[in-house]
């Protein structure tokens, strides 16, 4: 099958960063899926990954966190799914990626696919909506439907990006919470308000003024995206309480966690493999979520977050698209499709 493979860890703008590559086809484990991979999407962990990929097994890494495609073949013990059948799944980060004509996934981490996309658009989706999902629904235990009364208020900061353009939605249209979204330029906070944002303040400046400005005085939850470390105290600021506050990214200097000892708040974090990664007894609950997600899609509900598709799934491609996440200005999702 062909493949595109990191010979060695180098800089993007290195063009032997990637290579392209014939590998031997895999063979599915007793729960696994054999899927004929047609898109996938470059999040920014592939870019931490491809400055850290060792050879595994005698040869180079493949990576790849996001992928949608067709079932080729199942293991002997998969019940969820069947050959035939359309999936879009983020995977296992202790595994190859998705960078390859063929991969291997854990039935129970896989969804079927929204029925009303094509595969470039469902490979945007999986990895930003389980982290934006569990964020809301398992760490910050925000009331899925019914909704809260009263209602209550979600500050996403970084809310153009992959994961905070799936946390807008999910807590704008199906939490039914009163979003408010952080952006730094008029097309990033544009593309909030379009994804449901009630309100978009710029992280560039003070948060704490900026969502004051808007009359709020505190907010209920916090999904931290981005610069943990310089948002977290405004954010704790912010903070009503019992509140809580998610961060998706480490910190990259001390926060102090116990300011928000007074207002009883709770602190979380979210991976996104934590469950494949650990083998949870409960990591079938992707599989559940994503098929959630797709429902949501096909209902109109949720919307595809692909903003930039590209062609064909290569070496120099997947340059180009790594290049571009690096710069850490993305709207949405940037999906490549097909093999040359
Ligand atoms: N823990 C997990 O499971 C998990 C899962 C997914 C991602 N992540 C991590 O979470 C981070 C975000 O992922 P992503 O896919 O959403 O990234 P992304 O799509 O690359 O995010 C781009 C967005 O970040 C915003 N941004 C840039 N600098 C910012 C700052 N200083 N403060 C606030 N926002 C800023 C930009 O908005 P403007 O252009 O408007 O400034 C842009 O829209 C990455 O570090 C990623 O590795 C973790």
């Amino acid at each position: 099958m062909k493949a595109v493979v990191v010979p060695r860890p180098l800089p993007v703008t290195d063009p032997g960063c990637f290579a392209d590559a014939e590998l031997d086809d895999p063979a599915p484990g007793p729960r696994d899926l054999l899927v004929a991979v047609e898109a996938v999407s470059v999040n920014p962990l592939d870019c931490k990954q491809r400055l850290v990929a060792s050879r595994v097994a005698g040869r180079a890494r493949v990576l790849g966190y996001d992928a949608a495609g067709t079932v080729r073949a199942v293991g002997a013990a998969v019940t969820l799914f069947a050959p035939g059948d359309r999936v879009y799944y983020a995977g296992d980060v202790r595994r190859d990626g998705c960078n390859s004509q063929l991969h291997l996934v854990d039935e129970r981490i896989a969804g079927r696919m929204p029925a009303s996309l094509d595969f470039a658009a469902a490979a945007a989706l999986p990895l930003t909506a389980i982290t934006a999902w569990e964020s809301l629904f398992d760490r910050l235990r925000v009331a899925a439907p019914p909704r809260a009364q009263p209602r209550k208020s979600l500050l996403v900061v970084g809310g153009a990006g992959g994961v905070g353009s799936i946390a807008i939605q999910l807590g704008a249209k199906v939490a039914g919470l009163d979003v408010i979204a952080t952006a730094s330029r008029p097309a990033s906070a544009a593309w909030c308000r379009e994804l449901g944002a009630a309100a978009v303040v710029d992280h560039a400046g003070d948060l704490v003024a900026a969502v004051r400005g808007l009359g709020r005085r505190q907010v209920d939850h916090v999904l931290i995206t981005n610069d943990a470390a310089r948002h977290f105290g405004a954010c704790a600021q912010l903070l009503a309480p019992q509140g809580g506050i998610c961060s998706i990214i480490r910190a990259d200097a001390p926060v102090d966690v116990s300011a928000l000892m007074g207002k009883s708040c709770s602190v979380s974090w979210e991976f996104m493999f934590t469950r494949p990664a650990n083998d949870t007894a409960d990591m079938v609950e992707q599989h559940h979520l994503l098929n959630e997600v797709a429902r949501l899609v096909d209902q109109g509900i949720v919307r595809a977050t692909a903003t930039d598709v590209r062609a064909p799934i290569s070496a120099a491609t997947l340059r180009a698209a790594h290049a571009q996440v690096e710069a850490g200005r993305s709207i949405g999702k940037i999906v490549l499709s097909g093999w040359a």
